[in-house]
């Protein structure tokens, strides 16, 4: 089947380059030329594992190809993915302004019927919104009797493993009530839900509120566990026997039970305050997801409180070795980030930090390369040398079993504050660390 995918972010490109692997024709389109450039020439503007060769494979095989070119963009899809951007407006809410300008193109330059796909995670009533836009747009041109469906078909990618999500995924969300609009979703889709059926077709507005309950609920369950662990601290508890004990109820589950430094990421905090904004405005309290964003932003500074404690109130003149600045492990991705708020109050309180990753190193020197209070470290010992304490923000695989020994000869005080739950406190106690961790009594 002949695609078009508008917008070579995230989305945009995984989706389109998944559908090209399978055997139909993609053609992705962005108004970024440098960035489509560099694509044409394999190189892929994110980290994410996988992808920079399936790109290259199948711009080689001639099945994926990259343009700016909007009129031959729309000419070739029958199926015309929106997967642009939906950054936060100033209140918290999604801005449409993308979207609905892909809408604009879509019916500037269409001349058959199109099926119009939005991919993008976009509030309860925006398929609305671009139909309407677009039937404006038609009616301006004179051919109010070309004809179009708008579906929602939300997705959801995990950064880090978006290339196998895409590939496997849990579920195909089809939101649509036209039976023809149906068939040709199914036919494009068919190579993920051969074994298993995985769609499932809904109505529009089902379908974009699916999306952000989905997100919403994910995110409440770290929320409520970071609760839990808050809790268990000031009880004497251990969270982690607590997860075991709660995760073996098959309606619990062990996933999305972990306590840790809050969650982050371009998804999570967008999405639970654009879900609240879209309640506000119809003068709705939404209360669970008020405090679920409450917990969260509290939770990104609860290590900086133990950092302070532990050094009696005075960070002045410290250095901490951070280990760890991506959101969450195998992206480059900083955005919403619990290390930038550590990072940030760190500084605030006159400490310096010695910072590594093992990939977002680019990010954080675009981000706060001008900081005469960051050291940016090409390895995980050197952030150590001459450093005060470890702080551990982020779990990537290469920090779960360090040389405890050389950690301990580095600092100067050896203590390890580990947002992630890491390592077992006993075993830190016995190596000689002061080991503080989430939700777990510290272990000295
Ligand atoms: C999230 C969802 O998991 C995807 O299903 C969804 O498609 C995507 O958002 C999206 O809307 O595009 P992502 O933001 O890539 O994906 O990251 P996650 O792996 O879900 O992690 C989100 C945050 O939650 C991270 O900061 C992570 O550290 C935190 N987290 C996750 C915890 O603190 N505890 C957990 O148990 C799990």
């Amino acid at each position: 089947m002949n695609v078009t995918v508008f917008g070579t972010g995230y989305v945009g490109l995984v989706q389109g380059t998944i559908l090209a692997e399978v055997g139909h024709q993609v053609i992705c389109v962005d108004v970024d030329a440098e960035k489509i450039e560099k694509l044409k020439q394999g190189h892929i503007p994110i980290y994410e594992p996988g992808l920079e060769a399936l790109v290259k494979e199948n711009s080689a095989s001639g099945r994926l190809q990259f343009t700016t070119d909007a009129t031959m963009a729309v000419a070739h899809g029958d199926i015309q993915f929106i997967a642009v951007g939906t950054p936060s407006d100033e209140d918290g809410s999604a801005d449409l302004k993308h979207v609905l300008k892909v809408a604009e193109t879509i019916a500037e330059h269409m001349e058959a019927h199109r099926i119009i796909v939005d991919k993008s995670t976009v509030p309860v009533g925006t398929a609305d919104k671009v139909s309407a836009r677009m039937a404006e747009v038609l009616e301006r041109r004179g051919r109010a009797e070309l004809t179009f469906d708008v579906v929602s078909n939300p997705e959801f990618l995990k950064e880090g493993s978006a290339v196998a999500d895409c590939q496997k995924p849990d579920r195909i969300i089809i939101g649509t009530e036209d039976e023809a609009t149906v068939e040709v979703m199914r036919e494009l889709y068919a190579p993920f839900s051969r074994q298993h059926e995985k769609i499932i077709v809904m109505d529009v507005k089902s379908a974009e509120l699916t999306k952000y309950a989905a997100n919403c609920m994910l995110a409440t369950k770290i929320s409520f566990m970071n609760e839990i662990a808050n809790l268990a601290e000031r009880l004497g508890a251990d969270i982690e026997a607590v997860r075991q004990g709660i995760g073996s109820d098959p309606r619990i589950g062990y996933h999305f039970i972990y306590p840790g430094v809050g969650y982050g990421g371009s998804c999570f905090p967008k999405d639970v305050q654009a879900l609240i904004r879209t309640a506000d405005a119809i003068g709705f309290d939404s209360k669970v997801l008020k405090a679920v964003e409450a917990r969260n932003a509290e939770q990104k500074t609860t290590l900086f409180a133990k950092i302070r404690e532990h050094f009696g109130g005075e960070l002045a003149g410290r250095t901490l070795a951070l280990w760890g600045l991506a959101f969450k492990p195998n992206t480059d991705d900083m955005r919403e980030a619990p290390s930038r708020v550590l990072m940030e109050a760190l500084w605030e309180a006159g400490a310096r930090v010695q910072a590594y990753d093992p990939e977002a190193m680019e990010e954080t020197q675009r981000l706060y390369g001008t900081r005469d209070e960051l050291t940016l470290c090409g390895t995980k010992e050197t952030a150590l040398k001459g450093a005060d304490a470890l702080v551990i923000v982020t779990e990537w695989q290469s920090f779960r079993a360090p040389d405890f020994d050389l950690i301990h000869q580095q600092l100067s005080e050896p203590s390890i504050f580990d947002g992630r739950n890491m390592y077992d406190p006993a075993r830190m106690a016995r190596k000689g660390f002061t080991y503080y961790s989430v939700g777990r009594l510290p272990s000295r």
